[in-house]
């Protein structure tokens, strides 16, 4: 079976080619290297012992996209490719929404008429806006995002819901993703950010060698127990695993999907930085700062539906994760670096 990889060359993408090759599947890669390395595409098959097709194309072009499609006729699309950073989509929405939705729309006409109507989707626990109650449910309803970037998974989970409804043909997996961290155990692979991090875990770890002086925590006036913002973090590998399932789950022809992939526990950032502290084997500096604007205080998974219906668990706890982003990161120091 062929599975074709958009935006296989970022940082979920490329653990989750690795999980499909070690699984046996056929592996494409289509990613326009935006926000990848060519690298990727050479450490994959040194972890796997298994070949990788790659396309240096962009989803937004269409007659390449038709191409590829026809050309490779792969049975599903795992649709990772796309614009991620928060705060860049608030001060370029129009970049964000040309490149995401846009992008999607013309993957979906290219899959559409070369009969490949089986898709998953990277959508993000940021539909929900700022729950009511955790943990959150698949039936928990959808909030106000407070940014492009998550208007363009709160648009495309509809959109791809009415192309399905409009063609029961069509099968759609909507992902629902809490927060990856950690890298794959060869230290080969990990989350490469380009300038300063946004995330916690990659600002961590360049606390930790050396880039920054202290880690910035972003309140401890939150109701929470440490006061601190609290979070599903979720081992990359385990989300990667989860996308597997995904494709099993994606044969039996189910229509439309929703799953969360997140571990159901919740971590401050106080405990964050104390595992990662425990981790790479010295202590973590830190300041408490004021809040983060947009922030949320809690938000955690339920995560009993993809047990159920995709027998998917978690595997990896906190310290697993945090070793893991600490290998790759005090092995590959500047990242993938320069070509
Ligand atoms: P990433 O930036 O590492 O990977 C995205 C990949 O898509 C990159 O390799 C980039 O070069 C490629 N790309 C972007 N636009 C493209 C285009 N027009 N054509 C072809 N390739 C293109 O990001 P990631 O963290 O691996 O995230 C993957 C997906 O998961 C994204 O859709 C993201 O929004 C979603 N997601 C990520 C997180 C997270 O915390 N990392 C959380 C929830 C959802
Ligand atoms: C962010 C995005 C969200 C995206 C998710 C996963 C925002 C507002 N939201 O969520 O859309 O889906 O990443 O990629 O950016 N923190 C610090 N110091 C830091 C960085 C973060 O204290 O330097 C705190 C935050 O206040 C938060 C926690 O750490 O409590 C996690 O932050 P982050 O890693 O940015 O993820 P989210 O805010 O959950």
């Amino acid at each position: 079976m062929k599975i074709l990889v958009t935006g296989g060359a970022g940082y979920i993408g490329s653990h989750t080619c690795v999980e499909l090759l070690d699984e046996g599947y056929e592996v494409v890669i289509v990613d326009n290297l935006y926000n990848a390395s060519k690298k990727v595409i050479r450490r994959i098959p040194q972890i796997t012992g298994k070949n990788v097709g790659f396309y240096e194309a962009d989803i937004r072009d269409y007659s390449q996209m038709s191409h590829i499609m026809n050309k490779e006729q792969p049975d599903a699309v795992i649709h990772f490719a796309g614009l991620k950073a928060v705060g860049e989509s608030v001060e370029k929405p129009l970049a964000y929404y040309e490149n995401n939705i846009s992008g999607t729309l013309t993957l979906c006409k290219a899959m559409q008429e070369s009969g490949c109507k089986n898709i998953i989707f990277s959508s993000s626990a940021t539909v929900y806006g700022n729950p009511a109650v955790v943990p959150i449910t698949e039936q928990c309803p959808k909030g106000a995002c407070t940014n492009p970037y998550g208007w363009t998974k709160h648009m495309l989970e509809q959109i791809l819901t009415d192309i399905q409804k409009a063609d029961p043909d069509w099968n759609v997996i909507l992902l629902r993703y809490f927060n990856p961290i950690g890298a794959h155990k060869s230290g080969l692979i990990g989350e490469d950010p380009k300038g300063i991090p946004n995330n916690l875990l990659p600002y961590v770890t360049q606390v930790a060698i050396g880039k920054h002086p202290y880690v910035r925590v972003f309140g401890n006036d939150y109701e929470t127990p440490d006061g601190t913002g609290v979070r599903d973090y979720i081992h990359v590998v385990d989300l990667a695993k989860g996308h597997v399932k995904a494709i099993d789950k994606i044969k039996e022809h189910p229509g439309i999907k929703i799953y969360n992939l997140g571990t159901g526990k919740g971590y401050s950032v106080l405990e964050v930085i104390g595992a990662f502290s425990k981790a790479c084997g010295k202590e973590i500096p830190y300041r408490i700062m004021e809040r983060r604007a947009g922030d949320i205080a809690i938000c955690y998974s339920d995560a009993t539906l993809a047990k159920k219906e995709l027998g998917w668990e978690a595997q990896f706890d906190l310290l697993d994760m945090c070793r893991d982003s600490w290998r790759w990161q005090s092995t590959n120091p500047d990242g993938y670096g320069e070509e």
